[in-house]
């Protein structure tokens, strides 16, 4: 069941932060390019602790995947998260590639979208400017179009470490935890964070890959200040974001790989892929 609501964003202990994405601001998620073009081309993808679902929104409009299902234990970012899908959807050209009869990669006439430069690639997908979807409210999303945007991406409430989802159960091709560890580390501690990777693994095909975007060590100190149970949680973690490679390791995912490092300032971070082998 869900366990955060409005009214802990005056203390967003799970890194449950609204308006996230005007501190991170992005066209294009910099983690995602760091992925090859073809990574998410008809895959099930599981974003874990997607806040307000740009990142999974970008998945399934731009990068072909299937189906992207977003997860947050914070309900009120999954209801802006369901906005944010809607909004994508009402700023989109009429004439971009993933409309909703259409399959990935897109139709000649549509590829050429595709295959343009990113300024023509952005014309295509902020098409309409944004009043016009405060003035008239959202475009109607159509009945069909499985496996296309905006059909492809969904959200749910969870707390994902502790409760499964029924989509968990047909497995993942990915699954994306950007800068999700420490707020499992903090609020669930050491076997909390086992417990997370385990499941990653449990709900990942064999093949299947772990996108982590780690959060450093050094930034735990200033985030268990926010309550006292973190404080309290902070005191006993004998983990280190440098050992997780190595519990991964034990669970049948290959050594880590570092794509690269991207974010400024206090969001420079690594991001890492695992492949399950077993
Ligand atoms: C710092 S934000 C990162 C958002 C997004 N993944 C990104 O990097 O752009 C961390 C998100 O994880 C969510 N979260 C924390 N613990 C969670 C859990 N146990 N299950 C699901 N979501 C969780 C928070 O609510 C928050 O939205």
């Amino acid at each position: 069941m869900p366990v955060a609501h409005a009214d802990s964003q005056a203390n967003p202990i799970y890194g449950n932060y609204y308006g996230y994405y005007s501190k991170r601001p992005f066209i294009r998620d910099p983690r995602l390019a760091l992925l090859p073009t073809e990574f998410f081309v008809g895959k099930r993808v599981l974003d874990v602790g997607c806040n307000e679902g740009w990142v999974t929104c970008e998945i399934g409009q731009f990068r072909g995947a299937h189906q992207v299902i977003g997860v947050d234990i914070d309900d009120t970012l999954i209801r802006a998260a369901w906005k944010r899908r809607r909004t994508v959807w009402s700023l989109q050209s009429p004439e971009s590639g993933n409309t909703c009869e259409e399959s990935f990669p897109p139709p000649k006439r549509q590829r050429l979208l595709s295959d343009a430069s990113t300024s023509d690639n952005e014309r295509a997908h902020n098409y309409f400017p944004a009043s016009c979807e405060h003035s008239y409210g959202p475009l109607p999303i159509p009945d069909r179009g499985y496996g296309t945007f905006p059909h492809n991406v969904t959200f749910r409430t969870v707390d994902w470490v502790k409760d499964k989802i029924s989509e968990d159960h047909n497995q993942y091709d990915i699954v994306l935890g950007f800068s999700i560890s420490k707020w499992i580390h903090l609020n669930n501690k050491d076997e909390g964070l086992r417990e997370f990777f385990y499941r990653v693994h449990q709900c990942l095909k064999v093949g299947g890959v772990f996108v982590l975007e780690p959060q450093p060590w050094d930034t735990y100190s200033k985030a268990r200040r926010m309550s006292e149970t973190l404080k309290e949680n902070a005191k006993h973690l004998q983990l280190r974001p440098d050992d997780f490679g190595e519990i991964l390791g034990k669970l049948g995912f290959s050594h880590g790989q570092r794509l690269g490092v991207t974010g400024k300032g206090g969001f420079r971070r690594p991001v890492d892929i695992y492949l399950k082998q077993r």
